[in-house]
């Protein structure tokens, strides 16, 4: 549904060059919510801006619903149209709902409307529509002010799905909102995804966000994706980031110079009767440090945290023996002198 190949942006101001996107390759598929995370100043916002052509990127293609964006944009007038009847097909929801303060909860729903030149009895209609599908129906004459934050961000809402998009993209929708109320957002974003079949790319700082909506997601750095995938898959993935900061599990060795392991393991596979058998078939003692089970769309995916007597290299055939069983294993990075971990472990805040 959102396709962007080679994308780049440069960013020159005051005789300095900023690299905000440097070759982004991005895949969000039709139905789906994509969440993208990263920390600040990796290049989100610019992703999601280019995307809607809010900004122009430098070079490389974005292609949304089939339509190739970048060949439109500073072309004919014609094309120029197209551009803007294109966009006018994507929801754009902001972190600080964006709305007009004298203008009444029914009136900012309505000025999308106006722009794409409905006529008023139509507007008032279409507008009703959309604040009772985002729960605000009896709010349509207050202002904002007299609205929290949760509800402001629904009309933001209802104002993004006025053009009756097949595209919505969120710029930090939740982060100015307490837990609950994004908890409350999220559902919103999730039905409107499923009963309208829209496809929601979204933009968070919160893993939480990611872990209750998100079917995939990609991490973002220095301007590149450097994870991308469905949820399932990154927890398959050996040493992805995304599935550590995702599905933690926590638990320090309890001495030094013992192996500690992470096993994945999903749908029908238990660790249970394989922990006992790697514990007689190798006489070794093992110890649970931690350990979660996850739903993650409708499978259920466990991750469990053991801990083996012995370095790593004293634990190579027992670590065969549960490759061989079907689990995922990554060995967890051995602490040094100083208790830091000698592996590269970084957080994606
Ligand atoms: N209009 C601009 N002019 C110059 N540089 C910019 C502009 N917008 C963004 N940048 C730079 O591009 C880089 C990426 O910025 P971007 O806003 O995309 O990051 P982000 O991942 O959204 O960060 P945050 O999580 O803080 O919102 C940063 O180095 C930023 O300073
Ligand atoms: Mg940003």
């Amino acid at each position: 549904m959102i396709t962007t190949t080679g994308l780049r942006k440069v960013y020159h101001s005051r005789g300095r060059e900023t690299v905000a996107l440097d070759g982004v390759d991005l895949h969000v598929r039709e139905g789906e919510v994509f969440g993208v995370l990263g920390r600040s100043g990796a290049g989100k916002s610019t992703l999601i801006r280019c995307v809607n052509m809010l900004e122009r990127p430098s070079s490389g293609t974005v292609q949304v619903a089939g339509q190739d964006l970048t060949a439109l944009a500073g072309g004919s007038r014609r094309a120029n149209a197209e551009l803007r009847a294109a966009r006018s097909r994507i929801g754009m929801v902001f972190q600080h709902f964006n709305l007009l303060s004298s203008r009444t909860v029914q009136d900012n729903v309505e000025l999308p409307l106006e722009i794409l030149g409905m006529s008023g009895a139509e507007r008032s209609r279409k507008a009703g529509e959309l604040l009772d599908l985002v729960g605000l129906a009896d709010k349509a004459r207050s202002y904002p002010a007299q609205l929290s934050g949760g509800q402001k961000q629904r009309v933001g809402i209802a104002r993004a799905l006025a053009g009756d998009p097949k595209v919505l993209l969120s710029d930090e929708a939740t982060s100015a909102l307490d837990p609950e109320t994004t908890r409350s957002i999220l559902r919103l974003l999730r039905d409107l995804n499923r009963q309208l079949g829209l496809t929601v790319l979204l933009i968070t700082h919160e893993m939480d966000v990611v872990k209750a909506v998100c079917d995939s997601a990609a991490l973002m750095k220095g301007g590149r994706v450097v994870e991308s995938g469905t949820v399932p898959e990154l927890l398959a993935t050996p040493g992805s980031r995304l599935a550590r900061e995702l599905f933690p599990v926590g638990g320090e060795p309890s001495a030094p110079g013992r192996t500690v392991v992470d096993l994945t393991f999903h749908g029908e596979t238990t660790t249970q009767p394989v922990i006992s058998q790697l514990s007689r078939t190798y006489n070794i003692d093992i110890s649970i440090l931690g350990a979660a089970v996850e739903t993650v769309g409708e499978r259920q995916i466990g991750r469990m945290r053991i801990e083996l007597p012995g370095r790593f290299e004293d634990n190579v055939v027992p670590i065969g023996f549960l490759r061989e069983q079907g689990l995922q294993v990554d060995v967890a990075p051995v602490a040094g002198a100083d208790g830091t971990a000698t592996r590269d472990e970084e957080n994606t805040k």
